[in-house]
């Protein structure tokens, strides 16, 4: 979300779509499902609802007089992970929280954007614009994790109800095409106006050596090549960590694939289907894709060899996260914001990799070649927070 050259009537406008396309994601589903936090790394979804709603709160309004907090015990439920804010809730007990009920957080979120809106209407500080476009990309982040939330807690019922067909890849993937990049020195970084989180700063040079990338994304049906040539239980195509995962939690093949009637099915957001063998293989671990990689005697690029390649034409990418082998560090020059805003990005960039692309389910304007995902590299696509 951009709001750069907005008037106030647009700004309304942009956050009033904003906030109520959350709401849609929910409305498939029934309300049992509002409150299921199957494993920690899920979070609720009546919880990202009252989460997303709790930044504004305490970000842009909390401190006026003439606001009134509906509940004051909500900063205390819906604060994510900002210690310098007070304590909260722990992460694993989310989905213990049965109250507030799924209305009283639907009234919350509503009392919170009418208090919004009036203050819009009022006319915004610099200060207070940024905080409402910082808001608004963090609820486009918290919807694309709400899809992936869903989709976890959907997958785990043992009669896998469907969701919708808006979030399953119908474009069949092929990975024979590759970019070629040339030994050069290269921008790495946002530059330039609009929306950007602070992590993307600043643009530096970065030197490369020539390489050459898969400009597709590899299949299911290559996937499948791995696994039974023995790829899981091959030590040699494994970190130590990586195997030692493989152990600890003794999976065999990608989160969502199930085996049933002797064959391959995959859980989509649409239901349980037959596996298709020529869509984008899903869901892997850091570990998994580097397997695979060294399976296929290649390697994973660094991130600075993704964002190059991407500004090819023939480069496809936004429909799929894709891992990276780049640590999750600031660049030279990044400087976190002062205050509590601060906690937002910088302090998780240790123990982690960066991902690009995007994904099906990431907001249009949030799949940029310079955009920095990051996850712990266990994760198969489940919500950071
Ligand atoms: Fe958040």
């Amino acid at each position: 979300m951009n709001l750069t050259g907005c008037t106030l009537t647009q700004i309304t406008e942009l956050y009033r779509q904003t906030r109520q396309y959350s709401e849609q994601l929910c409305e498939p589903l029934a309300i049992e499902d509002f409150n299921a936090q199957p494993t920690v790394e899920v979070s609720p979804p009546k919880w990202h609802l009252a989460h997303t709603t709790w930044f504004f709160e305490s970000f842009l309004l909390e401190g006026r007089t003439e606001y009134k907090p509906c509940n004051g015990q909500f900063s205390y439920f819906f604060n994510s992970y900002y210690h310098s804010l007070g304590e909260r809730v722990a992460r694993d007990q989310r989905g213990a929280l049965t109250r507030p009920t799924v209305a009283e957080i639907m009234d919350y979120r509503h009392h919170v954007d009418e208090a919004v809106i009036k203050l819009i209407g009022e006319g915004l500080t610099d200060k207070q614009r940024s905080t409402i476009e910082l808001g608004l990309n963090h609820e486009e982040q918290h919807q694309e994790l709400l899809v992936y939330d869903i989709k976890y807690i959907l997958g785990h019922q043992p009669t896998f109800p469907k969701y919708n067909d808006r979030f399953t890849l119908q474009s069949d993937s092929h990975s024979d095409g590759k970019t070629a990049i040339e030994e050069g020195i290269y921008s790495i970084g946002f530059e330039g106006s609009g929306f950007h989180f602070d992590n993307e700063k600043a643009a530096h040079r970065h030197i490369l050596r020539a390489y050459e990338i898969d400009n597709q994304l590899v299949t299911n049906g290559e996937y499948l090549e791995f696994m039974e040539d023995g790829g899981y239980s091959n030590p040699l195509l494994f970190h130590s960590d990586g195997w030692n995962d493989l152990q600890e939690r003794n999976y065999r093949h990608p989160e969502y694939w199930i085996r049933k009637d002797e064959e391959w099915h995959e859980f989509e957001l649409s239901g349980l289907q037959p596996l298709n063998l020529r869509a984008p293989v899903k869901h892997l671990s850091y570990y998994e894709a580097w397997a695979f990689a060294e399976w296929k005697n290649r390697r994973l690029p660094t991130e600075a060899e993704w964002e190059v390649a991407a500004q090819q034409p023939d480069f496809s990418y936004g429909k799929l996260w894709e891992w990276t082998e780049s640590a999750y560090m600031p660049y030279p020059g990044f400087r976190k914001p002062d205050g509590a805003i601060g906690e937002y990005n910088a302090k998780f960039m240790v123990n982690q990799l960066v991902l690009r692309g995007g994904s099906i389910a990431s907001p249009k304007n949030h799949v940029r070649r310079t955009y920095r995902n990051f996850f712990t590299l266990t994760s198969v696509g489940c919500s950071a927070e």
